[in-house]
């Protein structure tokens, strides 16, 4: 039985080099069967509930793709206003009830922390897919895992985090695994949309070599990858502050004539105006076979967390 076994999925931080090598390497596994048109039972008579209480469409679709592709089955709350949410149970009260009908959890919730809120309600396996402007590990990881494939390893790349950093969950469980391969990060936002500065000080104190500036086209001249993100108009209070700064950077095919040769693209997605058209295109746009990759890494996840690898 894996190290994994038992344990929930919050962070990207708290992961072991071990948990996270164990994770690339059965996705990879699994990618595998699934090409080959291979069939997996896993998870035959296990049960996932997935419980989005934010909208979603490409991470509870692929944990549900993932848990079916592995022979499972899926429970859901089609509509959070339809749930007892909408009568004042809470998060933990509603997590308790549902772990007596499934065998893990994957939760989305607007609260930062409510992931390990529900998970400390509770002892099956709780799958943190992205809780407020906190945490949003298993895109991070099927990030990762999209630039091993389309760069053949990690190690020696810089790499521009753009966009909303401050808000985006994305970025902040990513940053946290790129730093272990010893990637050069550029940090490239619109003022006051900055990388909060305790993520950037905590990266720092362990060895991050990171860069911050508001020039995306310099940094991409530097950059094997670059990592778009949309701005998080859900987490503005002013409505006319996401107004003036929405649209403020657009990565066109003239930037990316101007960036570093092989320049890959990725964006967790959904994109508003922040990459043109245009650029879908260009053979380093990634970010569609990006999405691909989060169902054989939530498959992962899943077999893993609950021992069935
Ligand atoms: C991201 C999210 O929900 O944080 N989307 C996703 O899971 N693919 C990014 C975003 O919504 O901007």
């Amino acid at each position: 039985m894996s190290v994994l076994c038992g344990k929930d999925i919050l962070r990207t931080d708290t992961l072991s080099d071990e948990e996270l090598g164990l994770i690339l390497a059965t996705a990879t596994r699994f990618e595998e069967v699934l090409r080959n048109g291979g069939r997996l039972t896993n998870m035959e008579g296990q049960i996932l509930a997935t419980l989005f209480f934010e909208p979603s469409t490409r991470t509870r679709l692929s944990f549900e793709a993932a848990m079916l592709r592995l022979g499972g089955k899926v429970i859901t709350v089609a509509d959070p206003k339809t749930s007892s949410a909408a009568k004042g149970e809470s998060l933990s009260d509603s997590v308790r009830t549902v772990e007596g009908y499934a065998d893990v959890i994957v939760i989305r919730h607007p609260q930062k922390g409510s992931a390990q809120e529900a998970a400390d309600a509770v002892s099956v396996p709780v799958i943190n897919a992205g809780d407020g402007a906190g945490h949003h590990p298993t895109q991070a990881l099927l990030d990762v895992y999209t630039i091993q494939k389309e760069k053949g390893c990690l190690e020696g790349l810089t790499m521009t985090l753009a966009g909303d950093l401050k808000n985006g969950r994305t970025v902040h469980s990513l940053a946290y695994l790129l730093i272990r391969f010893g990637i050069r990060l550029f940090f490239v936002a619109p003022p006051s949309l900055e990388m909060p500065a305790e993520i950037t000080e905590d990266l720092r104190r362990q060895g991050a070599n990171i860069r911050e500036s508001s020039d995306l086209a310099a940094a991409l001249r530097e950059s094997d990858v670059v990592y778009v993100t949309r701005i998080q108009q859900a987490r503005f209070a002013d409505p006319a502050e996401y107004e003036r700064l929405k649209g403020s950077y657009v990565v066109d095919m003239g930037m990316v004539r101007q960036a570093k040769p092989g320049l890959t693209i990725l964006h967790p997605l959904p994109r508003v105006d922040e990459i043109a058209p245009e650029v879908d295109a260009y053979e380093g746009a990634a970010y569609f076979r990006q999405v691909a990759n989060g169902v054989p890494v939530r498959m992962a996840l899943l077999a893993l967390v609950t021992g069935r690898e």
